[in-house]
């Protein structure tokens, strides 16, 4: 983003956040000289970064092509992130443009940006609001126009569980998610791990407490656990390249995965 361009007035661009990192990883240009200079740090460390949030955002194409195949026409995108090529309203609405797609992030470019892509679309639409705040989120007024939560709606919530701590329950936010999903509902999830490089995991979360969003990686297990009472589809909680890879997938996997994908089903 053009250091002039008119900003959000609730914008710090002095202070990294998740969201313009990501962007920057991905090769956006909504990110700021403070998100770059961190990006770059923990790439220094973590040279594998940049592949996973490739593999990460391809991950999530295939899982909305999965839920679109089986029959899921309502999206939540919970920790949307800044609009790019290839968001979820775009791929859904490709293969069916009656799809709808409520995205949520905090962040003010996030927003603001998506506001500008959705303007004129009327079965997207994005919301301002923090996760944590289950009932803001499944109350607003877009997610209420567009969800009909009697019917099966994908809740994505990709790359962005790591930023919510032990201290704010994620287990329990998302258990508020899932209780106001009819049976036939999809979780998403994608979730940075210290499984296979535990030293570089550890760099990067010390890196990322100089940022809006700190981060906790999480093992295999505990993300099984969290999708205790659905039913996970194949192949389980496996590296994000690793889930149901298609054509040039398999070139994103890495050596020390840094992150889990995982699709379940609530019954
Ligand atoms: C790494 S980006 C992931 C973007 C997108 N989900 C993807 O995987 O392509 C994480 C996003 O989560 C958002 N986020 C972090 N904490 C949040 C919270 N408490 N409530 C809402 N959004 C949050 C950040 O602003 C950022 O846009």
């Amino acid at each position: 983003m053009s250091e002039h361009a008119k900003l959000p007035q609730d914008l710090d661009p002095d202070r990294p956040s998740g969201a313009r990192i990501y962007d920057f990883f991905l090769g956006g240009s909504s990110n700021f000289t403070s998100d770059r200079m961190l990006a770059r740090r923990v790439l220094a460390v973590a040279p594998d970064m940049r592949r996973n949030a490739v593999a990460n955002r391809a991950c999530l194409h295939r899982v909305v092509r999965m839920c679109l195949a089986a029959g899921v026409r309502q999206f939540l995108d919970i920790g949307c992130g800044i609009p790019t090529i290839g968001t979820p309203h775009e791929v859904a609405q490709r293969l069916d443009p009656s799809a709808r797609v409520v995205y949520v992030d905090n962040e003010p470019v996030a927003v603001t940006h998506g506001e500008l892509v959705l303007a004129g679309n009327p079965n997207a639409a994005i919301v301002r609001a923090d996760l944590r705040d289950t009932e803001e989120v499944l109350t607003a007024d877009a997610t209420r126009r567009l969800l009909d939560f009697d019917r099966p709606v994908a809740v994505l919530m990709f790359a962005v569980l790591h930023h919510i701590s032990d201290r704010d329950d994620p287990a329990g936010t998302l258990r508020s998610y899932l209780a106001a999903l009819a049976p036939g509902s999809f979780l998403a999830l994608t979730h940075l791990t210290a499984d296979h490089a535990p030293e570089a995991m550890r760099a990067v979360t010390e890196l990322l407490l100089d940022s809006q969003h700190p981060g906790t990686p999480r093992s295999k297990a505990y993300l099984e656990s969290l999708l205790d009472g659905l039913e996970l589809l194949e192949p389980g909680v496996v590296p994000i390249a690793e889930w149901r890879p298609e054509h040039g997938d398999a070139d994103l996997a890495t050596a020390a995965p840094l992150g889990y994908a995982a699709v379940a089903r609530k019954p």
